[in-house]
């Protein structure tokens, strides 16, 4: 092979990488392998200059920068959409369309992610890329060809046998984690992050130097032409999108194709419940009739064509003003910056608080007080806030100071978790902690005491009525004097009473998940209860045992011990146990030759696993342990059994091989 066919074919087979990547999503190479093959042509063409040709794949990189750029006027104009927020105005899209069209039939639409990125019009002719322009006023746009030769997905090239002009259209878009990837090495060397995906690419098209927005790694779908001189265009929707694969251009999943506005309905549904999960954002889905003959009756209005439509989600990110920062304290002592914000409607509510997760989010971030701000409410995560808008900043503004005591109990505050997170130690006697660890116990997904909100908490603890969560359980002694409280009364008090005491039937997972251990959320907490039965079983349990249960790892392991471990957690635990005290439905007690006692297995047992032993001394009224102590009454020992053997041998525990244990009780009988 000369250079000129080994270059031809080195074009040829890059290209085709190229399609296998961003078009099928289906790599058979490594970035590696493809970043040699690259530079290998790239080597042969500076051998050779007059091997390069302007589709060549090294053409990609980006050039010198320009002074400004050019104007394009679209041949076709582009269009905006109608936007529709809600069912009815689906629907009454779906009536004017049947109506235009004097229709009684549904129509079929196709229904598409709305990318939420900058539209991109790219021009080949013979199948050569020659003009890429931005959207601009519609009518004229921004020329970027050089910049769009760098985006990934965009071909140089078309494939297959392709028209003499056309111009494909589509959006430029940052993936969320390229956006998180530029945004670390932005904070990395000291820059001011990208707010998000959007800003990012649509900067990015439009840096005047194309090697940065190379950098930005952006990405190119296509949805639709413009025009076109040649064959004729598949009259459907769905045969566009697969031409347009053809040609080698990315299209973006979930296209669906829905027999009627209904189908329509239902398959949003679905896509809003895909969006977190997707590579990229989108604000919403596109809805176009699927047949191109019922699109060009339909024609355009001045504002866009009648054939589509934009269905909105709700914004996820928004603008507002930030009056404040306030400090709060969590149960478990951290000691949280909160943004408190201009009201403002931010993924389908209104919010007035957002978090800012930590001091050194706040430091890195640098909103003050006055600034406006971006705010993000994605799906059913707490509301953050994303940044300032630094073109926005008021004079005079400082950094906001991070406090050095805890702003509701003096206590001096401590860093934690490398320097990055801020805690009150002053776990006890803490009223903030005290109060949120009451509020977090009665909630919902815990204990679930109705009718026992913030407000009432504050009041009781503030009478003296309670003073921690065991003593919500005693607080029928305070019934004379609540009666007596003007605008409590009779019914609310007993029926506050009632829901406490109806609170004593929830199961194990609830009552652990109401402790408030850090980290032990509802998966965890029902993972514990499964794996424990009872409080005694999981209050002595060690790291290794707890790290034993599937999905609990070392630092949820270290938490529950030290939890447990303290000394006020144990008589708080003791209390409660007196009122509350769950066992697993299936761990119903058999027996009772274990009554008291506790019990450890080491080593490796052969005839059962060391969940079934647990159990059966569980339910014969003992307690399996993960460690021995003096208080240990039995180890069952076996294979590989070492450190705690050995320490029971030197405490003089009753020892068990674990055959010896079988035939003494035989466990493996019972049912
Ligand atoms: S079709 C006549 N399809 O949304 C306009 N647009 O609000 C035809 N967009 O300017 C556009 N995803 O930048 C279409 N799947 C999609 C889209 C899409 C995002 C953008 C596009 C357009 C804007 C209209």
């Amino acid at each position: 092979m000369n250079a000129a066919e080994r270059a031809a074919w080195l074009r040829d087979e890059l290209h085709r990488h190229n399609r296998l990547y961003y078009v099928d999503n289906a790599p058979e190479i490594s970035d590696t392998e493809y970043d040699r093959l690259l530079r290998e042509l790239s080597d042969l063409e500076t051998a050779h200059p007059e091997l390069l040709t302007p589709d060549s794949p090294t053409q990609t990189v980006g050039v010198a920068p320009v002074a400004a750029f050019g104007e394009v006027r679209h041949r076709v104009p582009m269009l905006s959409l109608d936007n529709a927020f809600d069912e009815a105005e689906l629907q009454a899209f779906d009536q004017r369309v049947r109506r235009f069209l004097a229709q009684d039939e549904p129509v079929r639409y196709v229904v598409e992610l709305k990318l939420d990125g900058v539209s991109l019009s790219l021009t080949y002719e013979d199948g050569l890329l020659t003009q890429a322009a931005t959207r601009g006023d519609g009518t004229t746009g921004e020329m970027v060809t050089a910049n769009a030769r760098t985006v990934r997905g965009v071909p140089l090239r078309l494939a297959g046998a392709a028209p003499g002009l056309i111009e494909i259209r589509g959006e430029v878009l940052m993936t969320r984690a390229d956006f998180a990837r530029l945004n670390d090495e932005k904070l990395a060397r000291g820059e001011t992050p990208f707010v998000n995906p959007r800003n990012a690419a649509s900067g990015g098209l439009r840096q005047l130097d194309s090697r940065l927005t190379r950098e930005r790694r952006l990405r190119f779908f296509g949805y639709t032409f413009g025009a076109i001189e040649g064959p004729a265009v598949p009259e459907d929707q769905g045969a566009r999108l697969a031409w347009l694969r053809e040609m080698g251009v990315p299209v973006a999943a979930h296209a669906e194709e829905c027999p009627d506005i209904e189908a329509v309905i239902q398959a949003i549904a679905r896509v809003q419940a895909q969006r977190p999960d997707l590579p990229f954002d989108i604000d919403g889905v596109v809805i176009k009739v699927a047949d191109g003959a019922l699109r060009e009756r339909l024609g355009d209005t001045a504002r866009g064509p009648r054939w589509a439509i934009a269905y909105k989600f709700p914004a996820e990110q928004a603008m507002t003003r930030m009056h404040a920062i306030t400090w709060q304290v969590g149960r478990t002592g951290l000691v949280v910056p909160v943004a408190e914000l201009d009201p403002i409607y931010v993924g389908g509510v209104t919010i007035s608080r957002a978090t800012l997760h930590n001091p050194s989010e706040l430091r890195r971030k640098d909103v003050r007080v006055g600034d406006t701000v971006i705010v993000q409410r994605a799906g059913d995560v707490i509301p953050e806030v994303v940044g300032p808008v630094l073109e926005r900043r008021p004079e005079g503004t400082e950094p906001v100071p991070v406090p050095t005591e805890c702003p509701v109990c003096g206590t001096p505050l401590l860093y934690g978790e490398g320097d990055i997170l801020l805690r009150c130690s002053n776990k006890r006697a803490c009223p903030a902690q005290l109060l949120a660890g009451i509020i977090h116990f009665v909630s919902r997904g815990a204990m679930d005491i109705a009718g026992l909100g913030e407000k009432q908490i504050q009041f009781f603890l503030d009478k003296g009525w309670i003073s921690d969560i065991p003593s919500l359980y005693e607080l029928g002694r305070h019934r004379e004097a609540m009666v007596n409280e003007p605008g409590l009364g009779q019914q609310s008090v007993d029926n506050i009473l009632a829901a406490i005491e109806e609170s004593k039937t929830r199961p194990l997972s609830r009552v652990i998940i109401g402790l408030g251990i850090r980290f032990v959320g509802e998966k965890t907490s029902i993972d514990l209860a499964t794996a424990f039965g009872n409080l005694d079983a999981l209050a002595v349990a060690d790291e290794a045992r707890l790290q034993a249960v599937p999905d609990i790892g070392e630092r949820t392991a270290a938490e529950i011990v030290t939890w447990f471990a303290d000394d006020e957690n144990q008589t708080l635990l003791e209390r409660l146990k007196a009122h509350v005290n769950p066992t697993l439905a299936d761990l119903e007690p058999l027996g009772d030759q274990f009554a008291g006692q506790t019990v450890v297995f080491t080593g490796k047992l052969e005839t059962m696993t060391r969940e079934e032993a647990e159990a059966y001394v569980r339910r014969h009224g003992g307690t399996p342990a993960g460690s021995v102590s003096k208080k240990t009454n039995l180890v069952v020992y076996g294979p590989g059994a070492g450190s705690k053997l050995a320490k029971a041998e030197q405490l003089g525990v009753p020892l068990m091989t674990e055959a010896e244990f079988c035939e003494q009780y035989r466990p493996l009988e019972s049912p």
